[in-house]
C-alpha cells in the first residue's frame, strides 16, 4: 500500500528533470509527494492563521479563476492579504504542474484555489459532506463529463501539525465493489435537476456513477473501517498532487492547508485509458457521456 505515494526529492517548485514514471504513477491514481517546498509566510500574513477569518457558512475560503474571493470575513486589508497569499500559492502550483507535466500545460484549466483554515478533526458534517470518510471526488452540482480533477495540496501549518490522510485502494477495485450497488441512471431526473438549476449542466451517466460511487463509499461504515488503506502524515512544507477523482482519500486531521484544483480534458493525458471514464465505460459497455 505504501506504493500509493511516490515521494519526489525536489527542493524547488520548478522540476527540471521530469520522469515519465512519475506521470504514469499520477495517471494510475497515485499521489506524488514533494517534501519541503518553500512557502514563506510574511509577517503581515500571520493574522490569517485563524479560524475566524472563514465565514461560518462556508466550507472553505476560495479564490475563483475570476479573481473573486469567497468565504472570507474580515477587514478589507485582511482580505487583500488573504488574496495575495492564495494567489502566491496558485502561481507556485502553476510552476509545479507546468514543469512536472509540460504536456498538460496547454490544457490545464484553473479552477478555484482554496485556503482551509479550519481544524478538520472535530468538524460536524453530514456523512455525504464528511471528507474524513474515504471517497473519490465527484461534484453534485458541476457535471464534468469525464474531465479529470487534478489537485495540488500543501500543508502550511505554522506549528508542525501534520495533515493526516488515509489513502484507499485502486479505483478499479472500488468500481468493482460499488458498481453493482448503485442506482440506475435516469435521464429524466438529470433533466429535472438541470431545469431546476441544481446542476450547472445536464448530469451525464458518468457523473451520476461517480456521485453514486462517492456516496456509496462514504455511507458504508464497514468499508470505511475494513477496506485496504494506509494512513499518511503530510507535514508542513509538504506538497502533494493527485487526480482526486481516482485516488481514494480521506482527510482525518490537520489545519491550514492550501489547495489548487485544475480540470484537465482526457486528451491531455498520456494514457486516457487509465481514466475513471475509460474504466467505467469498459465495465458498462456503453457510452456514459
Ligand atoms: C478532500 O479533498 O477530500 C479534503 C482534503 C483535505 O481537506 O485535506
Ligand atoms: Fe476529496
Amino acid at each position: 500500500m505504501t506504493s500509493s505515494i511516490i515521494t519526489i526529492p525536489n527542493t524547488s517548485w520548478v522540476i527540471d528533470h521530469q520522469q515519465l514514471d512519475w506521470i504514469s504513477a499520477l495517471e494510475s491514481g497515485k499521489i506524488l509527494h514533494f517534501t519541503h517546498l518553500p512557502f514563506e509566510i510574511a509577517e503581515n500574513e500571520k493574522i490569517l492563521f485563524n479560524e475566524a477569518i472563514q465565514s461560518p457558512s462556508s466550507r472553505n475560503i476560495s479564490l475563483g479563476a475570476d479573481g473573486l474571493l469567497k468565504g472570507a470575513i474580515g477587514e478589507d486589508e485582511t482580505r487583500k492579504t488573504l488574496k495575495q497569499l492564495i494567489l502566491r500559492f496558485r502561481n507556485l502550483s502553476q510552476d509545479l504542474m507546468h514543469s512536472l507535466v509540460p504536456k498538460y500545460s496547454e490544457y490545464l484549466k484553473v479552477s478555484p484555489t482554496s485556503f482551509r483554515p479550519l481544524n478538520i478533526e472535530n468538524r460536524q458534517q453530514s456523512w455525504r459532506a464528511d471528507d474524513r470518510r474515504l471517497h473519490v471526488d465527484a461534484f453534485a452540482t458541476r457535471p464534468n463529463y469525464g474531465e479529470r480533477i487534478l489537485r495540488v495540496f500543501m500543508n502550511i501549518h505554522p506549528n508542525n501539525q501534520p495533515r493526516v490522510w488515509r489513502l484507499g485502494e485502486p479505483f478499479e477495485k472500488i468500481a468493482d465493489q460499488f458498481l453493482p450497488r448503485i442506482k440506475p441512471y435516469s435521464k429524466l431526473q438529470a433533466k429535472i435537476l438541470h431545469v431546476l438549476g441544481l446542476t450547472k449542466s445536464f448530469r451525464s451517466e458518468y457523473d451520476h456513477m461517480m456521485l453514486q460511487i462517492h456516496d456509496a463509499m462514504k455511507s458504508d461504515s464497514d468499508y470505511q473501517k475494513n477496506s485496504p488503506q494506509l494512513q499518511f502524515d503530510f507535514m508542513p512544507g509538504d506538497v502533494w498532487v493527485c487526480f482526486s477523482d481516482q485516488a481514494s482519500h480521506a482527510a482525518m486531521s490537520g489545519q491550514f492547508m492550501m489547495e489548487q484544483t485544475y480540470n484537465l480534458p482526457l486528451k491531455a493525458l498520456y494514457d486516457p485509458q487509465s481514466s475513471p471514464l475509460a474504466l467505467l465505460t469498459s465495465k458498462a459497455r456503453r457510452n456514459l457521456v
